[in-house]
């Protein structure tokens, strides 16, 4: 076991407080889901994180023991304000061809982990090592025009640009996509966005969130409460960063898309949100590539290799233009019924 992996037990027993402090009666208040997450409430308003989660350095030498299957490295953007990135190329880049730039954004609900958490360090590894490509890990509240000036990057194709995202950094990946449609952001081309169990949410609830409402990785309660810290004040879970198909300023955008794959699981609740947007792409258009898995879960190729080989394998073919893996029919026979939510003014 390598000293990276050997970190992942307390990740694990992380995620199995919240299952236990979860599993305790019906209802939940703001207190229990702060609890459940780690945050502590200060009297002066302010937001404290009471628990630490693993991270791990990069791996800039190839001579490192053990052998990493990437090459990593910290770039610093701003002293003042800590920001970097984190940037993987693979063991031996080849000399001859340039390679796809994969801008990745974490996951974790806004408020939790980071680029140089273990699991998403690893993840970045295993994609700079088998698409092979150059990747750019950020730190959130950083625009990716923010590339930095590294020998490094001489190996990235920046015509071949491709903005991932897992969980909340999904949401994140799809709105800098949206965005990105109305600035001149050359030598950078974003050629497809990849959104794999995006964090997406609504004041009515579907029917996976009311099925799978006690969900242990994202129960509905915590959502909401994560929700209402990550949205401005007064703004509910139909905002467009919550809520992408409900309105707001980018959805006129959305048919300028490039090329989108779609990663869900029918056993995460958030798993019809993905189908509804993936439903609007198809009616505006867009090139849909996607996946729904049955049974699964919330973060599942961060524990079951499986998975996670499956998600690389059709990252990989998405990337480089093979679709022959790849469903791509029309989703809109699939139907998603949502209901009214009756806890809404509770947490807004
Ligand atoms: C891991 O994921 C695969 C593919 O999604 C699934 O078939 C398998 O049952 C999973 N394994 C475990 C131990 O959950």
């Amino acid at each position: 076991m390598t000293p990276q992996k050997s970190q992942f037990p307390i990740l694990i027993t992380f995620l199995l407080l919240i299952c236990v402090s979860l599993s305790r009666g019906q209802q939940h208040t703001w207190q229990e889901a702060f609890k459940a997450l780690g945050i502590a409430w200060n009297p002066d308003g302010t937001l404290e994180r009471t628990i630490q989660i693993p991270m791990v350095d990069p791996t800039p030498d190839a001579d490192t023991k053990p052998a990493p299957t990437a090459l990593s490295q910290d770039i610093q953007l701003n002293y003042k304000s800590k920001a970097y990135i984190r940037l993987y190329i693979p063991i031996n880049p080849p000399k001859n061809k340039k390679l796809p730039l994969i801008i990745y954004f974490h996951g974790g609900d806004f408020v939790l982990f980071s680029a140089s958490t273990v699991i998403f360090h690893n993840f970045c590894n295993d994609i700079a090592s088998q698409f092979p490509a150059v990747v750019v890990s950020v730190e959130y509240r950083l625009a990716p025009e923010n590339r930095g000036r590294d020998p490094w990057m001489e190996y990235a194709d920046f015509s071949r640009v491709f903005l991932l995202g897992s969980s909340a950094g999904a949401n994140i990946a799809y709105h800098v996509a949206l965005r990105a449609l109305d600035f001149d952001i050359s030598p950078l081309q974003i050629k497809g966005l990849m959104l794999n169990q995006a964090y997406f949410g609504g004041v009515q609830r579907t029917q996976s969130e009311i099925r799978l409402k006690d969900d242990p990785y994202v129960a509905l309660y915590v959502n909401d409460v994560l929700w209402s810290l990550a949205l401005p004040k007064n703004l509910n879970r139909d905002h467009e960063f919550c809520n992408p198909i409900s309105g707001g300023t980018y959805l006129g955008r959305v048919f300028r898309l490039p090329k989108v794959y779609i990663k869900g699981d029918f056993g995460d609740p958030l798993v019809d949100r993905s189908i509804l947007l993936a439903q609007f792409l198809q009616q505006c258009n867009v090139r849909l590539y996607y996946r729904f898995n049955q049974g699964g879960f919330h973060g599942i190729e961060l524990q079951n290799t499986t998975a996670a080989q499956q998600l690389y394998n059709d990252m990989r073919f998405f990337v480089n233009d093979m679709y022959e893996n790849l469903n791509s029919e029309d989703l809109s026979h699939h139907q998603v019924i949502r209901l009214p939510s009756d806890d809404d003014k509770s947490f807004i």
